[in-house]
């Protein structure tokens, strides 16, 4: 098969997914995009189709209804979204039942780099790749015991699956042993938290790096960052991400930086993945802190993530075909595919409901009005109600992207583009990139 008429499957709800099938549908080498279950942009996105009615793509009783529909459709491409299906497995169960259709994402063995983060920190220590020490404990006792001889500020990790919300970071002994107890003795995180990591805490700028690869290759979008907490300052609850910016300037990381997190990252995780038999094909989102001992690893994610693809995305440059990049990946072709970024700025404001990451409304009606053209509206809760209207459906509900020549310009674009959404209770961020701003 080649990569002429690709009809994709896209897995997911979110703005990742709308911003994926935002950039595919421009591909001339697309034809159609199914997104199971798709949003409200999907909605209305060229070539995309939403389909609500198929069981989660989440869970692994769901992949023969998947595959069935794929070969309903004549679907040849799946492009899994988030990180629960590729972890469950969905790339192995395409290979088997579907042979017919290419995956782009890894399998559930290199899955594992996300899904278990006891599993991720021994393949980092293993290939030395620059982490937080660490321990890893599967024992409440040990684990116990472990925090009381530790004399550096800790984090604490559950290994598995969390939604985002697994990882603490107590502000004193008690608090961490208390979050030992929540996680392996009351089960906060379900089976996620069997396991845990006990890591060094580490200061300064986080960082998040996009690689494509196809097991051999890696080709990395440009460093961006995200505003994990949800107030201005940094303040407040942990969130799956208020805005994001890139590139970083080079008070973030320089070029030298980057080249080493080249060298001793990226390059060694992809060739040590492939060395244990578990090639990495698809995206890998590896979360970095620029610490004063130089570039750290603090996860790896086997997908892209949200609000960073929005950001990314509006910089490929017009010769860049994504749906031709992630073909590419799936048959070891990605060397001779070009990536290319333009040299402008991109920022991304998530608008959130009001409450959250706490409880928060869903339902509330929303309106788009007068989205200045040069502004991408991202949606992620947002879902079409029967009668064709346009209601919320989440927590972080959409978000305004915007490039320029600069971060500031590209910032108050993105500004603007949030003066054009408007529902009862909205919130978001008024400092994103604040500091690199600065
Ligand atoms: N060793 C560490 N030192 C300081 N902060 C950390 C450390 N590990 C994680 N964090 C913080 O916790 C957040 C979540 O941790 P991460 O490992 O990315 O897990 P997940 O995204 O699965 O919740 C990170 O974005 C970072 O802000
Ligand atoms: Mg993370």
């Amino acid at each position: 098969m080649s990569c002429q008429s690709l009809i994709i499957l896209l897995l997911g709800s979110g703005g990742r997914e709308h911003a994926l099938a935002w950039k595919l549908s421009q591909s001339p080498l697309v034809h159609h995009v199914y997104c199971v279950p798709g949003n409200g942009g999907t909605a209305s996105t060229p070539k995309c189709t939403n389909h609500s009615d198929l069981p989660s793509p989440e869970k692994v009783s769901s992949f023969p209804a998947l595959v069935s529909f794929a070969q309903r459709h004549g679907v040849n491409f799946l492009v899994p979204g988030p990180e629960a299906p590729l972890v469950a497995g969905v790339v192995d169960y395409f290979e088997q039942h579907a042979p017919g259709v290419r995956c782009f994402g890894p399998k559930s063995d290199a899955a594992r780099m996300e899904g278990s983060k006891t599993f991720a920190k021994d393949f980092m220590r293993k290939h030395a790749i620059p982490t937080a020490k660490y321990q890893n404990f599967s024992s409440h006792a040990s684990a116990k015991q472990y925090l009381e001889t530790v004399d550096h500020p800790v984090v604490i990790k559950a290994s598995g699956l969390a939604g985002g919300k697994g990882v603490i970071i107590p502000s004193s002994k008690d608090e961490a042993q208390e979050a030992l107890t929540d996680i392996m003795l009351k089960s906060e995180f379900g089976a996620a938290g069997e396991e845990v990591v006990i890591e060094e805490f580490l200061e300064g700028n986080e960082i998040s790096i996009l690689s494509f690869s196809d097991g051999i290759t890696i080709k990395s979008l440009p460093p961006a960052q995200d505003h994990k907490r949800i107030g201005d300052g940094d303040t407040g609850g942990n969130t799956g991400g208020m805005g994001a910016y890139a590139p970083c300037p080079s008070s973030v990381v320089s070029q030298a930086q980057m080249e080493e997190i080249e060298r001793t990252v990226l390059r060694p995780t992809i060739k040590g993945m492939e060395d244990e038999g578990y090639p990495f094909r698809g995206v890998l989102f590896t979360g970095l802190m620029m610490a004063t001992s130089g570039p750290c690893v603090l996860e790896y994610n086997v997908r892209f993530g949200d609000p960073e693809v929005q950001t990314l995305l509006p910089l490929l440059a017009p010769e860049t075909d994504l749906a031709q990049v992630l073909y590419a990946c799936t048959d070891h072709t990605l060397s001779s595919v070009q990536v290319s970024i333009t040299n402008d700025v991109a920022a991304t404001v998530v608008v959130a409901a009001g409450g959250y990451p706490s409880s928060y409304p869903k339902g509330t009606p929303m309106k788009l009005k007068d989205i200045p053209e040069d502004v991408q509206v991202f949606h992620a809760g947002t879902a079409v109600d029967v009668e064709g209207k346009l209601k919320t459906s989440g927590g972080r509900v959409i978000a305004a992207t915007a490039t320029g020549k600069t971060l500031k310009e590209a910032v108050e674009k993105a500004y603007g583009g949030v003066k054009a959404i408007e529902f009862e209770g909205m919130y978001y961020r008024r400092d994103i990139a604040a500091r690199a701003l600065n």
